[in-house]
């Protein structure tokens, strides 16, 4: 049987993941988004340039509350919100995509209840905490992301620097998504070299600290809008991880349960991603500055997390 991808929000993101997924062939499609015709009209589009991508992939779109062509979804992506608008406090941004969230996720619980959520919208741990309590799922089938994207930004500048292939890095993003992320250069490799042996410290740290400010640094050269093309590349790869049940370890945003000292907080963590979700944590050793930085990170984002239920 042909697997299921739903896809919650038609906007830049979801659209783009709408396209990676079809074009791969890793499923059938279904956007959802509030806006009139939006969905159905991306869908037709992606539809018609199948006979050249050369795939059979059926992308359908629908409008409004009724979630029944998401029924079963082998996985759900979740992109839906609203960008911060000039003059919108924090907390007003929070609570509207809080609300969001609340109500798509229960939408999807209801037609898609075996479904593995691949949350998006930001601020994202603070959104996986209201996807798991809003779905009532286990712990394995909540999952965000978040690292995955934070660690392709970091080799993308670590191939910059070196002048080598993307793909003989290899780089780890630990922590919450957002300023306090934990670029972890002691993991992070040229084919298996770290890359403490091949770039010079202050060029680390430059690279460590734009990687920290990859979003922001988009968002500063589009200005009406943020990152979607990487995201929307991190969330399929993540779909397909799990459709495949092929059992990579990526950085994901998980339930952590004591892992790293940490307890009910989502935090981007190595996580074995297969058919089941989150397989496993992979705990790896970090040194004292290291876990102070997870710390600090795992603060900011129950900071968010108890402004949720403060607003709620
Ligand atoms: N149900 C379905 N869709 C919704 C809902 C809802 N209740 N509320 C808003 N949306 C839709 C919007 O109509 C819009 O089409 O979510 C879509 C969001 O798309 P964009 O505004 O283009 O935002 P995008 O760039 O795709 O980012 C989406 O991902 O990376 C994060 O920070 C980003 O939280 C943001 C999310």
């Amino acid at each position: 049987m042909r697997k299921k991808v739903t896809v919650i929000g038609a906007g830049n993101v979801g659209a783009t993941a709408a396209m990676r997924l079809a074009e791969k062939e890793l499923a059938d499609v279904v956007l959802i988004d509030i806006l009139e015709g939006v969905p159905a009209g991306k869908a037709l589009d992606l539809m018609e340039a199948a006979p050249i991508e050369k795939h059979d992939a059926n992308v359908i779109g629908t409008t409004g509350d009724d979630y029944s062509p998401a029924k079963d979804s082998d996985i759900v992506i979740i992109t839906a919100g609203i960008p911060r608008k000039p003059g919108m406090s924090r907390d007003d941004l929070l609570s509207t995509n809080m609300n969001i969230m609340d109500a798509v996720t229960k939408n999807v619980a209801a037609v898609a209840p075996n479904a593995v959520l691949i949350i998006v919208s930001n601020p994202l741990d603070a959104m996986c905490h209201v996807a798991y309590n809003a779905s009532g799922f286990p712990k394995n089938r909540v999952l965000g992301m978040a690292g995955l994207l934070d660690s392709a930004r970091f080799r993308t500048f670590i191939a910059m620097e070196l002048d080598v292939s993307v793909e003989s890095t290899h780089a780890y993003v630990m922590g919450g998504h957002g300023d306090t992320m934990v670029p972890l250069p002691r993991f992070s490799t040229v084919s298996g070299i770290p890359i403490t042996q091949l770039i010079a410290p202050e060029r680390i740290d430059a690279i460590v600290e734009r990687t920290r400010n990859g979003g922001a640094e988009i968002v500063g050269l589009l200005k009406t809008g943020s990152a979607y093309y990487a995201p929307a590349s991190a969330a399929v790869e993540m779909a397909e991880t799990i459709l495949k049940d092929k059992k990579k370890i990526l950085p994901c945003s998980a339930y952590l349960s004591g892992e790293y000292g940490i307890r009910d907080l989502f935090m981007g963590v190595p996580v074995k991603l297969g058919a089941n979700g989150v397989e496993e944590i992979i705990e790896v050793e970090l040194t004292d500055d290291e876990k102070a930085a997870l710390d600090h990170s795992a603060d900011a984002v129950r900071g968010l997390v108890d402004d949720m239920k403060r607003l709620k």
